[in-house]
């Protein structure tokens, strides 16, 4: 059974994110109830596509879609203008017209490149996501940012480009690996730090069911995160405002991700760091009390995110958030807590952002 957990409404398309268990044989259905009517291109990695590529092919083909399989190699190499290229040369070999449909199949990598494709040949192909990681399901799927990496920097190359449909099948997350899972949680314990309370007593309160991946809470989670990120980006499509909150915990965790050359921690495992450094300068600048901060340590911990890092140069993560800051007209602009689900964005003094990475960040 599918629940619509939400639509998202932006000025270029209005879609549904659909979520359910086991639940990929429902594609068919719903790409024809869009009224599509040529062939589909599936994108998916090598994992994804040996666990799940042929009950969405079979869910396609039994309502008579033809339908065309690229693999790229799992992870974020493959997230290349490269590999791009490499699906533009198969799109064209096999004379895809306007009129087809690429469908992503996989995490947010797969969606990013798979969806950047989409936007950029024949000046746009529709597209639809069906993601398959935490992240995919709670963030990444939804929004429509596409893109690539450059070598210098990630994501520089992209586009906005709204898929016609999110469908998210929860059970596929039992296939994911155990630590990139955990990494999920960490957008999920964000969205409801920020921006939902209900989310947050729901990711507190079953903690234990949502780690061994029960059917029916997970849903609901998954829903309810994917929901609140909809609201955001159905208000502000490109980031010019309110979309801004959804960077909660990404100055720094971006931060950590560049200062370790992008090999030691996951994102989700980089941004419940930062999450922790952004709650306590809300603290240190009085915007909340220690119970909040408190709070969220101990949620994230009971995911099993980390809360604190060492081993990492504190200089070198210094020097990423001042190239970060370079990057954005000479200004940070943090994403501060003023109660659960209440937020402000505003410059941090740098003594006060020293003294954070002191606690946080050990040698
Ligand atoms: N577009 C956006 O708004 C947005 C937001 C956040 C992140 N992102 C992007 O998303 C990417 C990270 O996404 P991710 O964490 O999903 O990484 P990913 O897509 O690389 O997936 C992580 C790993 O899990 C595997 N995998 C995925 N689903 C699986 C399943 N059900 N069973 C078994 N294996 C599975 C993949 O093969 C891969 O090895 C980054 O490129 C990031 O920039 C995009």
């Amino acid at each position: 059974m599918l629940t619509l957990a939400a639509e998202v409404k932006t000025a270029s398309r209005h879609y549904p994110v659909q979520v359910g268990w086991e639940c990929l044989d429902e594609v068919g259905r719903l790409v024809r109830e869009h009224g599509f009517q040529g062939r589909v291109v599936m994108v998916s990695d090598q994992a994804v596509a040996s666990l799940y590529e042929r009950a969405v092919r079979g869910s396609l083909e039994a309502v008579g879609f033809p339908v065309l399989h690229y693999e790229v190699p799992s992870g974020e190499a493959s997230k290349t203008l490269e590999s791009a290229g490499r699906i533009y040369d198969f799109l064209v070999e096999h004379r895809i017209e306007r009129s087809d449909l690429v469908v992503a199949l996989g995490g947010g990598m797969i969606g990013d490149l798979a969806g950047f494709v989409a936007v950029t040949f024949l000046r746009g192909l529709s597209w639809a996501v069906l993601p398959t990681s935490l992240l995919a399901m709670t963030d990444a799927s939804i929004g429509g940012k596409t893109g690539v990496n450059h070598p210098r920097a990630k994501n520089l190359i992209g586009a906005f480009h709204q898929p016609v449909l999110v469908l998210a099948d929860v059970s596929t997350l039992s296939t994911l690996p155990e630590r990139e899972r955990t990494s999920g949680w960490a957008e999920v314990v964000k969205h409801g730090l920020t921006l939902d309370t209900a989310l947050l007593d729901l990711l507190e309160t079953h903690v234990e069911a949502l780690r061994a991946l029960d059917p029916k809470i997970t849903m609901k989670t998954v829903a309810l995160s994917a929901a609140a990120k909809a609201a955001v980006v159905s208000q502000d499509e490109r980031e010019s405002g309110l979309r801004r909150v959804l960077n909660y915990g990404h100055t720094i965790g971006h931060a950590l991700e560049a200062a370790t050359g992008y090999g030691r921690f996951l994102h989700g495992e980089a941004v419940a760091v930062g999450m922790m450094g952004a709650v306590r300068l809300s603290h240190r600048l009085g915007l909340v009390n220690e119970l909040l901060v408190a709070r969220q340590e101990s949620l994230l911990a009971a995911f099993g995110l980390p809360t604190h890092c060492s081993g990492v140069d504190r200089e070198v993560v210094g020097m990423a958030m001042e190239l970060d800051k370079k990057s954005r007209e000479g200004e940070v602009r943090w994403v501060l807590l003023t109660a659960a689900g209440k937020t402000t964005i505003r410059p941090v003094p740098s003594a006060e952002v020293a003294a954070v990475l002191e606690e946080l960040v050990r040698p």
